[in-house]
Order: C-alpha cells, then sequence, then structure tokens
C-alpha cells in the first residue's frame, strides 16, 4: 500500500480565452487541475484548502471508495460543502480501478474549470495488459464560457430558461486554433516516428458529448471508465460527459514532409438548439523529427448530429474478461428497477417571473418523474445518525408513475410535468440491482450520460425504442458487457445495467449533463451496511490452494 499525498488549494486565478481575461476557479492556479497519479490498490491523501470566495467539494469520479463514502464529495449527499477559509482532507481508496479516471468540483457549475485526471496505474509487478506504450497523456476535453459559470447558472435559474451554451469546446483547456485568439495556445502533442502513446481522454464537459479523432492515424481503445477493454481499432471515439477512453496512438507519419495532423473534437448534439455554431475544438499532433511543419491534414469526423455513429462506436466496447481482468457479471437479479429519464417542465409561482422556460413553466428534469431536491443537510450524514428521514423520503419507485409511449415521435405536453422530491432508495447488502434508464423524447429529448457513485456497473443492454421486459433480456451481454461508471442513455432508447450493491454507503446516481442535474435528474442509493459474504469462500479457496501464509 502506497500512501501519497497532493495539496490542493481552490483559488481564483485569471486567464484569457477567446480574446478576453476572466477569473476563474483552479487548483493550485492551474487549468486543468494537477493530475492524481496512483497504483492499484494506493490510498491517496489529498488536503483541500478552500481559498476562493465559494462552497467547494471535490469528486473522485469513477472510485468505488470502498466503504468510505465520507469522502466520495457530492454536495449534501455525502458531506456538506468546503467553506470559503475551511479545509477537508480527502482520502481516495483505489481498490479495483485500473486505467484513467478524474476528478472534480461536485458542487454547483465548479468543475467547468475544478477538474484533473486521474491516473491508476498497475500494481507493482504487474503490467498493462498490452505492450507498455513510450509515453502518456492525458487529454481532457471541457468546455468554456466567456461569462462566469455561476452566471450562467443563475441567470438560467432564475428566470427558468435553459442555460446559455458554451462558447468553445476545448482540448487541454484550449479552444484550438479555428477559435479567436486561440491560435497560439493550441495544444500541441510532440510524437516520434515510430513510437506509441497512451492517450488518456477524458470527457470533463458539462453539456456535451463528443467525437474525437487524429487525422491519419487510427487509434486502439484499451480501457474505458477505469477497467480494461477489449482492444479494438477505430477511426474516431465517441466518448459521454464523464466517460474516459484510454486508447494507443501510434505514430507513423506518411511520407517525408507530413509533420503535423489536427486532432480534432466535435460534440454529438441530439438536440443541435444548445450547440455553438463554431464547435471544433482542434490540437495538434507534431512529428518533432521531421524535417518542416506543413500544413496539417483534418481528420474526418461524424456530423454533429450522428447519434448512429455514437451507438456504432459504444457498441464495440467489451470487458478484457481474460484471466487477470476477469469480468464477473451477475446472472441473477434481486431488484428489477425501470427508470425514465427526462427533461421536463415544473410550473413557475407567481414570484418567479420572469419565467422563460417551455409553455411558460420552468425547465425541469427528473427520473421517473421525480424532480430531486437537495437538501439542506448532507444525506449521509443524516443516515450515520439515523435520521434520513429528516432530510429524505426513502420511497424512491422502482418504476415510473405513468406508463407511456416513452419514445414517440409527439408526446402531448402535459406528459412534461414532473414533480419535486428528495426520494432516496435503500438496497440490502449484497442485493443485485439492474437498472434499465428508460429514455424519452419529452420535450424533443436529449441522450444522457448517466453516472453512478460508489460502483462501477455492467452495461448489460442497450436498444431503441422502449424497453420490453419480456423479449429484451433474452439479449442481453453476460458475458463480456463493459464496465463502466458512466453510461449513455439515447433519447429513443434505452440502457440496462446491473451491480452488486457491496459498498455500504449513500451514492448519488445522475446524469452527468451539469444543467440535467441542476434541474433535478437524479437520486440516491443508500446501501446498508453488511459483512462480504464472499470473503469468506475467497478465504477457503486460498487455503485449499495451499497460500495461507501468503495472505
Ligand atoms: Cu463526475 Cu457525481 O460526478
Ligand atoms: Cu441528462
Amino acid at each position: 500500500l502506497t500512501h501519497r499525498s497532493y495539496n490542493f488549494f481552490i483559488k481564483e486565478s485569471n486567464i484569457t480565452r477567446l480574446c478576453r481575461e476572466k477569473t476563474i476557479l483552479t487548483v493550485n492556479g492551474q487549468f486543468p487541475g494537477p493530475a492524481i497519479y496512483a497504483r492499484r490498490g494506493d490510498v491517496v491523501v489529498v488536503n483541500v484548502y478552500n481559498q476562493g470566495h465559494t462552497n467547494i467539494t471535490l469528486h473522485w469520479h469513477g472510485v468505488n471508495q470502498p466503504r468510505s463514502p465520507w469522502w466520495d464529495g457530492p454536495e449534501y449527499i455525502t458531506q456538506c460543502p468546503i467553506q470559503p477559509g475551511n479545509n477537508f482532507t480527502y482520502r481516495i481508496i483505489f481498490s479495483e480501478e485500473e486505467g484513467t479516471l478524474w476528478w472534480h468540483a461536485h458542487t454547483a457549475m465548479d468543475r467547468a474549470t475544478v477538474h484533473g485526471a486521474i491516473i491508476i496505474r498497475p500494481r507493482h509487478g504487474t503490467a498493462y495488459p498490452f505492450k507498455k506504450p513510450h509515453k502518456e497523456i492525458p487529454i481532457i476535453l471541457g468546455e468554456w464560457w466567456n461569462d462566469d459559470v455561476g452566471k450562467v447558472m443563475a441567470d438560467a435559474l432564475s428566470t427558468g430558461s435553459d442555460f446559455q451554451p458554451s462558447d468553445a469546446n476545448t482540448i487541454n483547456g484550449q479552444p484550438g486554433d479555428l477559435l479567436p485568439c486561440s491560435n497560439d495556445s493550441t495544444f500541441r502533442l510532440p510524437v516520434k516516428h515510430g513510437e506509441t502513446y497512451m492517450l488518456r481522454i477524458i470527457n470533463a464537459a458539462l453539456t456535451n458529448g463528443f467525437f474525437f479523432a487524429i487525422a491519419g492515424h487510427c487509434l486502439t481503445v484499451v480501457s474505458s471508465d477505469g477497467s480494461y477493454t477489449k482492444p479494438f481499432t477505430t477511426d474516431y471515439i465517441f466518448i459521454e460527459s464523464g466517460q474516459t477512453m484510454t486508447v494507443l496512438l501510434k505514430a507513423r507519419r506518411r511520407g517525408h514532409s507530413n509533420a503535423r495532423y489536427y486532432v480534432a473534437v466535435r460534440p454529438l448534439a441530439t438536440n443541435p438548439a444548445a450547440v455553438l455554431d463554431n464547435s471544433t475544438a482542434t490540437a495538434v499532433l507534431e512529428y518533432i523529427d521531421a524535417p518542416s511543419a506543413n500544413r496539417a491534414n483534418f481528420p474526418t469526423l461524424p456530423s454533429i448530429n450522428d447519434s448512429s455513429a455514437a451507438a456504432a462506436y459504444t457498441a464495440q466496447l467489451r470487458s478484457l474478461a481474460s484471466k487477470e481482468h476477469p469480468a464477473n457479471v451477475p446472472r441473477r437479479v434481486d431488484e428489477h428497477m425501470l427508470v425514465t429519464v427526462a427533461v421536463n417542465e415544473i410550473s413557475c409561482a407567481p414570484n418567479e417571473a420572469p419565467c422563460k422556460g417551455p409553455h411558460g413553466n420552468r425547465f425541469a428534469s427528473s427520473l421517473n418523474n421525480i424532480s430531486f431536491e437537495a437538501p439542506h443537510r448532507d444525506i449521509l450524514g443524516a443516515y450515520y445518525r439515523s435520521v434520513v428521514g429528516d432530510v429524505a423520503k426513502t420511497d424512491f419507485p422502482d418504476n415510473p408513475p405513468l406508463s407511456f409511449n416513452f419514445t414517440a415521435d409527439n408526446l402531448p405536453p402535459e406528459i412534461a410535468l414532473t414533480a419535486r422530491g428528495t426520494r432516496v432508495k435503500f438496497l440490502a447488502y449484497g442485493t443485485v440491482v439492474e437498472v434499465v434508464f428508460q429514455g424519452t423524447t419529452i420535450l424533443g429529448g436529449d441522450s444522457h450520460p448517466m453516472h453512478l457513485h460508489g460502483f462501477s456497473f455492467y452495461v448489460v443492454g442497450r436498444g431503441i425504442g422502449n424497453f420490453d421486459r419480456h423479449h429484451d433480456p433474452a439479449k442481453y451481454n453476460l458475458v463480456d458487457p463493459p464496465y463502466q461508471n458512466t453510461v449513455s442513455v439515447a433519447k429513443n432508447g434505452w440502457t440496462a445495467i446491473r451491480f452488486r450493491a457491496v459498498n455500504p454507503g449513500v451514492w448519488f446516481m445522475h446524469c452527468h449533463f451539469e444543467r440535467h442535474m441542476i434541474w433535478g435528474m437524479e437520486t440516491v442509493f443508500i446501501v446498508k451496511n453488511g459483512k462480504r459474504r464472499d470473503a469468506k469462500f475467497l478465504f477457503v479457496g486460498v487455503t485449499k490452494i495451499g497460500y495461507l501464509r501468503k495472505i
């Protein structure tokens, strides 16, 4: 077990993008923030000092935090936020994760600028399940607003209207040379012919899933969300907000003079109204051993509304499912949940004028038609003191209250109305849960990256249209489904996940699009305490083969 510690000073820094200077919240003055390095099995300590002017928490996205929800981070779920002038120490416990994850603020829209990579290498004495690359490079995709993000949120919430879209997408904090005043600062990726690079791609964006490609080069995907995949080679990747994709890039320059190739990122917009025109972010791959820097080639990216290109990419993801990295997919399910995911509206109170949302209402969003309202005290603290009832109702439903054709083209407007509530769900220790997220076309619809804290899950199935509980489960992949912490749910389809509730604690589940989360697209699982049933069997098994002394 290695302990490594980091000091994170949250502070305001001035930074220039798109021709203007702006004050943003940073960690240690860096944007994107510092990377955390660990090996599987490590415990990393992060001391956070809030030297800014607003409350903040940090979250270690994709780290299961076994039996340690105290350090998970979402505000008012597992802790009250760290106030200005205060500090808080997080312990990040890496048990089963290996690969690329990331950390980010889990308060309001702060994660727009407060985020960084988490790089988890194999344990000492073990190796990657592929040839060791020459170099590894974090590639963080994000979004940039010219306005203060706190103001963007406040404006939307005060009028009930949609959030103002970002002004640029970014690669390692830089919009790239297609955008104004961004030419000199474009992110450059220096490579040498013949070497292999591991790109640790993280989608930290608040509202976008992205296509990513590099001109003249294929990418070999080897892991996603901190878990190895069966390697496959592709021209482009699709990465949802919150996900990570680790890819190998073999630097093979074509011809003598080709020294530069564009790296390009384009959002997938199932709801194109929310996307700026000039939305392609760029970086440049540069051969340092090439004679001259000629004009770079541009890669072919799927078009901005090509959701089938996104689905085709995603369908290729499979767990590695090897002897060293087995897949252990639950076959039997104890709790079946069908959860509708929707952007909705709620009516405006007279004191909420001007009310600029849909149909003269406010925008809201929901799971099973409940718009989650954050409590004013953290749910974990209340649970610990056995007073959950003071902050939440424990009756989050297993099914939507209304059943209708969720993916029909023209849904009646009344369908869009939702109700507020802080409703959570208890799970007995060890319960095997299947959640089928059902996308909906309410208000036109959107795709949604659903993220679960405390667990990774197997994505056992997905399909178009309404989930059919009699026929669709027969088509599940229970052999090598991808093991993820964030999964895309199409507006006109469903996605089924399974996990074992063997991590006691209070765990957030939400859409990773920030405005959807702010509008209520989330709930909480409270997993009760219990002993690991499999621990005894593991012990017996190991004794039998004579390794007792090694334990
Ligand atoms: Cu990456 Cu709850 O978030
Ligand atoms: Cu969403």
